[in-house]
């Protein structure tokens, strides 16, 4: 596990933006005077810098063999935290915005076939996953659930590549995917990927423990369970500062007060980007970027979202 380190690289041009769902827009970069971009593999993110300052990290969802061009989809989330609204409302085709990566947090690993799991915009990672096992000549099924048909973002793309191994389940019509029976029928040595809201990635790893999964953000697919939090203190060794994280703060929020160029991305577990050690004190893993069974020896936490089970986190910072 290591620090995202993803190259910063120039900016690249928003060639095309196209609505390929309901609040959906899917946004395709190049370079400003065109050629090839890094390479990248099925389940990589890139994180884009808006023109606001804001930076969002988004799977890339285009055929990596379209060397030219990044693709990434995105969900407009009306009380989401502003990155969405921000692409959606804003005329991007044209601009150039600051991109780092590729980042590959999710990729595929060998398996005999594959169970890929999708909720709403969760469809990002899985359809370059679709497109990869196809050339393989791997087996594979998917399953696509959103509210409604508007709301299945690639159905098309994934119809014509997959035929009857791809189920659509508009939830208005068809109910809730059944991810038990999905799970129960996965042949023996089958790998499970599951890309979506947090309600679905939970039911997904009680179903499954070894599912492979990535969390999209709570304001942008699905809702938090709020528990009631502590409050703890944080000593940031190497700044030789120490401060309280509230109950309704994260870590991150409070060291960037304190330390403004911490790194960071999603916010939300997935990406990495701000990983960092911890010297003392136990930390309470709720990322997605650490294995579980690996949580008990880490000695790293994201701290935009997991928290400390002791009164006192010491991180090196
Ligand atoms: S900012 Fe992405 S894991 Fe913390």
């Amino acid at each position: 596990m290591s620090s995202d380190t993803s190259p910063s690289m120039a900016p690249l041009l928003v060639r095309q933006a196209r609505w390929i769902a309901h609040d959906v827009l899917e946004l395709r970069l190049t370079r400003p005077e065109g050629g090839a971009l890094p390479p990248w593999e099925p389940g990589a993110h890139i994180e884009l810098t808006l023109p606001s300052g804001l930076r969002r990290a988004y799977s890339l969802c285009g055929n990596p063999a379209d060397a030219d061009v990044w693709t990434v989809a995105v969900h407009r989330v009306p009380d989401g935290r502003g990155g969405s609204r921000e692409i959606h409302d804003t005329a991007l085709v044209g601009r150039e915005l600051e991109v780092r990566g590729p980042v590959n947090r999710f990729p595929l690993l060998p398996a005999k076939g594959y169970l890929l799991l999708a909720g709403g915009i969760g469809i990002t990672p899985l359809l370059p996953m679709a497109r990869e096992l196809t050339a393989q000549g791997l087996p594979w099924r998917l399953v696509l659930g959103a509210r409604d048909r508007s709301r299945l973002a690639y159905a098309d793309d994934l119809v014509e590549l997959g035929g009857d191994r791809v189920l659509l389940v508009p939830q208005d019509e068809s109910g809730l995917p059944d991810l038990a029976a999905e799970i129960a029928a996965a042949p023996p040595g089958h790998a499970v990927y599951a890309c979506g809201p947090t309600p679905m990635l939970d039911a997904v790893m009680s179903l499954c423990r070894t599912a492979y999964t990535e969390r999209f953000a709570p304001g942008d697919e699905g809702t938090q369970a709020m528990g009631a939090e502590a409050e703890f203190e944080v000593v940031l060794c190497r700044s030789g500062l120490r401060t309280t994280v509230p109950a309704d703060r994260s870590v991150l929020d409070v060291v960037r007060e304190l330390l403004p160029t911490v790194p960071y991305s999603c916010e939300e577990g997935y990406c990495g980007s701000c990983e960092t050690p911890v010297t003392a004190g136990v930390p309470d893993h709720r990322d997605t970027v650490i294995d579980p069974s690996e949580r008990a020896t880490a000695t790293t936490m994201m701290i935009c979202v997991s928290r400390s089970a002791s009164a006192v986190l010491e991180l090196d910072l």
